[in-house]
């Protein structure tokens, strides 16, 4: 028998040096002996500039951590503007003597507000704890700012309608992990969710629509999810009030609020409530994610659009408007006499031109006001308009061209940013889904630098930003599920510099960072204790029975139920486990023996592990799994461990 013990993070000469807890990872960290104790009523100060910086500082140490804090008379904590700094740059240095932050602009303060709010007790990010009494912040400087401006989420509030309270609280979590812009689909098929006061019925379908159903509840394993495409989702829009509320919040947490109008398809809300803006301008029968519903293209639709998107354009300060243009099947104007006839006096070829057109005549007359439109790959079909942002979701390579071309990028990929889809193959896990796994340490590994751009175009990818489509996550706590922790990984993967990125460094601090989670009452999905162990054809020799996979846990032991979930990532064929257990100080405490596969089509590859009693601290605790490894040789996966209660 061949053990294979693979060497993970917390070893002891690692936990010596164990990372300062901060998500995403600095530039530059230097750590000193000593610290800076702040007692008494604590002074912030900062010019009227900053004043908002300041009372989101102070309000996090009076509510979190029960401080007196004094924001118009001086004081230890200094925030300031250093011009010479990158945007959304900053520099924090805490000496004995106190705090001083410097931004590049007041983005960057903000930022190193948030790497200071790391460096503090969790209880920080909650309400009024009347504990701490005094602050006791490590010497350190840190200088950083951001590999990538754009770093986003997306959230489909238009499947199922998000309420206003919870997208408050993605906006506090956005903050806290530096990413600072939300794309906010508010409109689809399913449900239309702005109010917009020239046309009250697109708000009005589908409300006496139950705003979810039963089937359709992944809390729920016993029953399959089944989203119907198409059936209205009841039970919710956003007020133009409620919309003012949201999007002050978020400019002032430095987040921008890109909201998306979306055409020419997905659209099924929009003609229900208005038929005599569509092709058919007929009432839409068939219930499709492909709907083949169009708008059309004459004089009163155009207008119709234009006075959807003024209103719009009103309620969001930005400068961003995303145009849709995903999946749009061209059979309507294909039919239709009309918009054939239109092609031919517009001089273009074809209907893909036409959505292209139509996109460029949305773009003009928003450039009138300031704005600069983004659309789905789909808007490349045809021509780009000028300046026009592109979001690719199936294609790096259409990416690459694009950012070739000249036009700015998002990158959206699939995978492994759509975050509907499950984390693991574990299938107690499979919450939502759409396709996957997509783990934290894919997302974490994600990378912008896409090979194929030429070095002088690479500035044209902006960044990226997760999806969270929400056909099958009908309620914020699902959201939560599938967004957490993954959003800390692609927060990582778009501020820190590729040269920064350890993953194994990253699971360290994010023991911590998960605890600010809990504080903040956000569902996330339970880590994995310590590393788990991992595959590839480079670690298993073919052809075993016996193949040992070893590696140590990282966590203390409780009494209690755990799981241990071999999941395949990729190769031919996943592999066969016969056993996992425990081992605390070469005695195995817990064991599960039976046979599972892992694969695209898992099979029982969950094992339970329970533990009778606590392991005692400083023990050596190691998770042993015997594979087979007669198939699935060139496969890489990871086993998972974690806690189940
Ligand atoms: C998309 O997923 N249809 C953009």
């Amino acid at each position: 028998m061949r053990a294979l013990f693979l060497t993970l993070a917390l070893s002891s000469a690692a936990m010596a040096a164990e990372p300062l807890p901060i998500i995403p990872q600095p530039r530059s960290v230097d750590l000193a002996d000593g610290s800076c104790k702040l007692s008494g009523d604590i002074g912030i100060s900062a010019a009227d500039s900053l004043k908002n910086e300041a009372a989101y500082l102070g309000a996090r140490l009076k509510n979190g951590l029960g401080l007196a804090v004094s924001l118009d008379r001086g004081g230890p904590i200094k925030l300031s503007i250093a011009p010479g700094l990158p945007p959304e740059g900053y520099r924090l240095r805490i000496t004995p003597q106190g705090v001083a932050i410097e931004g590049g602009d007041s983005a960057g303060l903000f930022y190193g507000i948030q790497t200071l709010l790391q460096l503090l007790p969790v209880q920080v990010y909650g309400s009024y704890s009347p504990k701490q009494g005094m602050l006791e912040i490590p010497i350190v400087a840190i200088e950083d700012s951001p590999a990538f401006p754009w770093r986003g989420l997306h959230l489909d509030s238009a499947r199922h309608f998000m309420p206003k309270v919870f997208v408050m609280k993605l906006l506090d979590l956005m903050a806290i992990h530096k990413l600072n812009r939300l794309h906010w689909h508010l409109v689809d098929s399913e449900g239309w969710r702005l109010e917009i006061k020239k046309y009250p019925k697109l708000t009005q379908v589908g409300q006496d629509q139950p705003a979810w159903y039963p089937g359709e509840d992944p809390t729920d394993h016993s029953i399959k999810a089944g989203f119907k495409y198409g059936s209205f989702h009841g039970g919710g829009f956003y007020t133009q009030d409620d919309v003012r509320e949201i999007v002050a919040h978020a400019a002032k947490l430095h987040i921008e609020i890109m909201p998306e109008i979306e055409f020419p398809a997905h659209a099924m809300a929009m003609f229900t409530a208005y038929p005599e803006f569509s092709t058919t301008g007929k009432v839409p029968v068939v219930k499709s994610n492909h709907s083949p519903d169009l708008i059309n293209v004459d004089e009163k639709s155009i207008n119709f659009l234009k006075d959807i998107l003024d209103e719009t354009m009103a309620l969001f300060p930005g400068k961003w408007i995303h145009f849709g243009g995903d999946e749009a099947p061209k059979g309507q104007w294909k039919q239709s006499e009309f918009v054939q006839k239109r092609i031919k006096e517009l001089g273009l070829k074809s209907e893909d031109e036409l959505q292209s057109w139509l996109f460029g005549q949305m773009a003009a007359h928003v450039a009138k006001k300031g704005k600069v439109a983004v659309g789905w790959e789909e808007i490349t079909h045809g021509f780009l308009p000028e300046g026009a942002v592109v979001m690719p979701w199936l294609s790096m390579d259409t990416a690459a061209k694009v950012a070739n071309s000249g036009h700015p990028v998002i990158l959206c990929p699939v995978g492994p940013l759509y975050f509907d889809s499950y984390q693991t193959t574990d299938p107690t896990d499979n919450q939502a889904l759409y396709k996957g796994p997509f783990t934290l340490r894919a997302v974490y590994q994600f990378n912008c630098d896409l090979n194929n751009v030429a070095a002088d175009k690479r500035g044209n990818i902006w960044g990226a930003q997760a999806q969270l489509w929400t056909e099958l996550m009908p309620k914020p706590e699902h959201v939560e599920y599938q967004a957490f922790p993954r959003s800390a990984a692609l927060a990582e993967a778009l501020w820190t510099t590729a040269d920064r990125k350890d993953f194994k460094s990253f699971q360290q601090r994010l023991v911590r960072h998960v605890e600010r989670l809990d504080v903040m009452k956000v569902n996330y999905r339970k880590l994995e204790a310590g590393a788990p162990i991992s595959w590839s054809k480079e670690t298993i020799s073919p052809g075993r029975k016996d193949l040992v996979l070893e590696g140590p846990v990282g966590l203390d032991l409780q009494p209690g139920a755990y799981e241990a979930t071999p999941g395949y990532q990729d190769g031919g064929f996943g592999l066969w486990f016969d056993r996992i257990e425990l081992v605390a100080d070469g005695k195995v405490i817990a064991s599960d023996a039976h046979r599972g596969f892992t694969g695209s089509n898992p099979k029982d590859a969950v094992y339970k592990l329970v533990v009778e009693t606590a392991v005692p601290k400083g023990s050596k605790v190691t998770l042993r799994a015997f594979a087979d490894s007669h198939e699935g040789t060139d496969s890489t996966g990871e086993i998972g461990f974690r806690k189940v209660k």
